[in-house]
């Protein structure tokens, strides 16, 4: 095994994927790998397994060594948690990433060289011209070109590219987005300190971050989501913007982007104003949302619905509403589009990707 390691680890991806594309489309049920199983994605990973039922025969729950030997819970049945090593992958035919960049660059052609299927939640393989960035509902037939390893995107892009694939008929000109990120963005850590933060707060002992010199989430809003970049972006402002041409396949396409850390638990919201090349109504465009996979339109405001980070929590739907023409331009219609960042914007999409490519394959994206 130890050889086989050796051998491949430093062959050039392509090389390597050639004579080891995975075929696990014809097995009646899978041997699945959550790496990162302990974090915030993996244990929602899991529990997406279960609710979607995939057919599983075993399953490998991989974290660090300090995570080695807790137990997670499968179908009520315990599993204990491993940390991950070169030979974790043997026998694992698909294997769910999310356990940060550094990993997946350290594992991923391990895994793959291992016959599993790498679906990769990380930031590492994106971008890359060979790895094909999913979202079932837009482009699903890019996971039929993977050689080992798909790319799940950013949480954020996400739930922008299933409310924009359907309206790129009407001829999308430009579209404006500033999102409204929750901690839990950030994995645990986020959460955790957003409540540290709060309770500080609330306990008379602080107005601002305990013990630290950054700008508090806490009764907050931050327009700082991971670092600045050279341009005056932030990182994760031009993932959203280069994840979303890429999956709409459109490397044109002009995009505003501000994104923004709000003192949410779960769910990112994104307010969108798209201009289209003509004019198009709000009706239009809830129309066609409305019939669009993987969308709730939730717009009714007169009677109070409309789509908001709560509601979101826990569904692997994309909602959107406020759908609203703009005043002076009749070719620009807004609205706020929501999902659970944690599940649509990361496992729920992995294990919808996984079904693309299985036996599993469901019509519904919800549950
Ligand atoms: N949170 C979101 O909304 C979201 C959305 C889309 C994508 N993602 C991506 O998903 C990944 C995980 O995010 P998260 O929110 O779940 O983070 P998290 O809560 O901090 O969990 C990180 C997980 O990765 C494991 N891990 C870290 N380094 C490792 C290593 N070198 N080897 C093995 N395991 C390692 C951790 O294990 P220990 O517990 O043992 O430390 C833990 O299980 C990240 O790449 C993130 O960018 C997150």
């Amino acid at each position: 095994m130890g050889v086989i390691f050796l051998s491949v680890k430093y062959k050039s991806p392509s090389k390597l994927t050639l004579s080891m594309k995975p075929d696990v489309m014809e097995k009646e049920s899978y041997t699945v790998a959550i790496l990162g199983a302990t974090g915030l994605v993996g244990r929602a990973m899991l529990k997406t397994l279960e609710r979607r039922n995939f057919p599983i025969t075993g399953i490998r729950l991989l974290a660090t060594g300090k995570s080695a030997g807790k137990t997670l819970y499968y179908n009520e049945k315990e599993v204990e948690v491993e940390a991950v090593t070169e030979g974790s992958f043997e026998g694992v035919d698909i294997s769910l990433f999310s356990a940060g960049s550094d990993a997946s660059l350290e594992f991923s052609d391990i895994a793959v060289a291992h016959g599993s299927l790498v679906i990769d939640n990380s930031s590492a393989h994106r971008m890359k011209d060979e790895i094909p960035l999913v979202v079932p509902e837009v482009n699903p037939e890019k996971a039929f070109e993977n050689s080992g390893i798909i790319a799940n995107p950013n949480c954020s892009t996400i739930q922008l590219v299933v409310a924009l694939k359907p309206l790129m008929k009407l001829g999308i000109e430009h579209v404006f987005v500033s999102t409204y990120q929750s901690v839990s963005g950030m994995g645990q850590k986020g959460i955790d300190r957003l409540l540290e933060e709060t309770n500080s707060v609330l306990d008379g002992r602080s107005r601002s971050r305990a013990g630290g010199s950054e700008v508090p989430f806490a009764f907050n809003a931050v327009p700082k989501c991971d670092y600045f970049l050279e341009n005056g972006y932030t990182r994760e402002e031009m993932k959203l913007l280069l994840e979303s041409r890429k999956i709409l396949g459109s490397p044109d396409l002009k995009m505003s982007v501000t994104a923004v850390r709000v003192p949410v638990m779960y769910g990112h919201s994104e307010t969108v104003a798209v201009k289209f090349k003509d004019k198009v109504s709000a009706d239009q465009v809830r129309g066609i949302l409305a019939a669009s996979p993987g969308i709730t339109v939730m717009d009714d405001p007169e009677n109070g619905i409309y789509p908001h980070p709560r509601y979101s929590e826990g569904s692997g739907e994309t909602f959107v509403g406020r759908i609203r023409q703009d005043l002076d331009d009749p070719t620009t219609v807004l609205m706020f589009i929501v999902a659970d960042n944690v599940l649509k914007g990361a496992a729920w999409n992995a294990v919808q990707i996984a079904e693309l490519l299985t036996s599993s394959r469901k019509e519904s994206a919800s549950v």
